[in-house]
């Protein structure tokens, strides 16, 4: 069983490679933004309480984002958990320590995509999902199929833009990222977990260099 974080800045490409590791490995994925995202969907009262938060590309409080993940690591699981988009302060990753102690868990490793500024625009402005399955499509470099039907999940789906994906939005994600979340590169290379990808490859590179370090 193998724990990961996958840590990079918005359009690092995260969410991308954890779907494949969640397909080619049977690891479950945890992803903060994918669990705000869906209690704003469903309306409930912390999803009306994050929704502003996030379109302006701001972190939402730590109690929320640990109280999510809290409720999703109930133990063991045979795959093992990639952790997406978590931590994002430091305070978040004593919190995931704590948490992985308590459930008998350990962190295998912590994989940086590292990615420059300039690419993260066009990345983050072309993307779509799949609002069936989640698959992640970019205009650029994996446009969304002419007959509208998913690669990933067969269906006739409708494709999503969100509402943080614009450059004045991620300014801000990206100010968050430099102030808040950078500073667990040098927290996890101290621990020895810190291992770095080149996020900047075509995606079936980066995912054969992901593949490399986990063996
Ligand atoms: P979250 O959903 O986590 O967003 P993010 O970190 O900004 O990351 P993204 O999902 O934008 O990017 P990604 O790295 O997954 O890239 P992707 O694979 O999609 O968070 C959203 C918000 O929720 C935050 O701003 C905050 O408000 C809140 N939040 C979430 N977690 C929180 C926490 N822990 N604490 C506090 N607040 C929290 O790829 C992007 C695009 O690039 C796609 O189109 C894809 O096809 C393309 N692409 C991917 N890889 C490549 C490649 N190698 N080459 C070319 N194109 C590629």
């Amino acid at each position: 069983m193998t724990n990961i974080i996958l840590l990079g800045p918005p359009g690092a490409g995260k969410g991308t490679q954890a779907r494949r590791l969640v397909e080619e490995r049977g690891m479950v994925q945890l992803s903060t933004g994918d669990m705000l995202r869906e209690a704003r969907t469903s309306g409930t009262e912390m999803g009306r309480r994050v929704a502003a938060v996030m379109d302006r590309g701001e972190l939402v409080t730590d109690e929320i984002v640990i109280g999510l993940i809290e409720e999703k690591l109930n133990g063991a699981h045979a795959g093992g958990f990639i952790f997406d988009g978590f931590p994002r302060t430091l305070a978040q990753a004593d919190a995931l320590g704590a948490l992985l102690d308590r459930h008998g868990l350990k962190l295998d490793a912590v994989i940086e995509m590292q990615v420059d500024d300039a690419a993260l625009v066009s990345r983050i402005t072309a993307r779509s999902t799949c609002g069936n399955c989640g698959e992640v499509y970019n205009d650029l470099t994996k446009p969304i199929p002419s007959d509208g039907v998913c690669t990933s999940c067969g269906e006739k789906a409708e494709f999503k833009r969100r509402a943080d994906d614009n450059e004045e939005s991620l300014r801000q994600r990206l100010m968050e990222y430099y102030k808040k979340t950078s500073p667990l590169i040098g927290y996890y290379y101290a621990k020895g977990n810190l291992r770095t990808v080149d996020g900047l490859a075509e995606i079936e590179d980066v995912a054969k260099d992901i593949a490399h370090l986990l063996g």
